[in-house]
């Protein structure tokens, strides 16, 4: 299935009650061969309006982050944890993350991202649980071939204006990192032991189900 096809499904979602106060179905944009995917929170209103993710306030601050690093939209792949706009933008609530994260790791595997880039708490947590993102805001972390860069979500500039030199400080590092001058920590303590729990339910479930891949790891996303 192409990016373009899965997209297209994707608009046509009705799995839950975010699509009835939405506009439209905000899919995601960017390259289809990106190496790197950035993940916001959900649709605001401008994006709603659009189609497009991050095209109001957070996104040009967005777009300011990844022209520091000289990278632009088209570089990267940009999508969201829940495909459609939170009723006035309220926080996306568990079982509407759970019922959009098909789209999500679809898009992950036609896309094959190297490193992912979570922008703010609920798009970390589909990577790191049990942790907070301001104690990992700024991090690289490897796991398995794929790279996590957590940052904290555009938007918290746009509320504390505090906030922007560090965002913008923190991502120097995923360019320092592009540039290979800088390591990624291998994935570990509280983050990486609540991964391998889910890595040994999972190889479990292979098990049973006589998977001959069960041996090699696959993160769960
Ligand atoms: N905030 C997000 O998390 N995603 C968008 O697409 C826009 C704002």
């Amino acid at each position: 299935m192409t990016l373009e096809e899965l997209n297209e499904s994707c608009k046509k979602c009705d799995k839950c009650r975010l699509r009835k106060g939405a506009t439209q179905v905000v899919p995601g944009a960017g390259s289809e061969h990106a190496e790197i995917m950035f993940i916001g929170e959900g649709p605001g209103e401008t994006e709603d309006k659009q189609g497009l993710p991050f095209v109001g306030a957070a996104g040009r601050f967005l777009n300011e982050l990844l022209k520091s690093i000289n990278l632009n939209r088209e570089d990267v792949y940009i999508a969201n944890m829940v495909k459609c706009r939170p009723p006035g933008n309220r926080d996306p609530q568990e079982d509407e993350i759970q019922a959009c994260k098909g789209w999500l790791n679809q898009q992950i595997k036609v896309i094959q991202p190297k490193i992912f880039v979570p922008l703010g708490r609920f798009a970390m947590y589909k990577f790191l649980k049990g942790t907070s993102i301001s104690k990992e805001h700024g991090k690289i972390y490897s796991r398995s071939g794929k790279v996590y860069f957590v940052m904290y979500h555009p938007a918290v500039a746009l509320y504390n204006g505090a906030m922007r030199p560090i965002l913008l400080e923190d991502i120097k590092k995923l360019r320092l990192f592009l540039d290979g001058k800088l390591d990624a920590q291998s994935l570990n303590d509280t983050v990486s032991k609540i991964i391998s729990e889910k890595e040994t339910l999972k190889k479990e479930q292979n098990k049973n189900q006589g998977n001959k891949d069960s041996s090699q790891f696959k993160m769960t996303i």
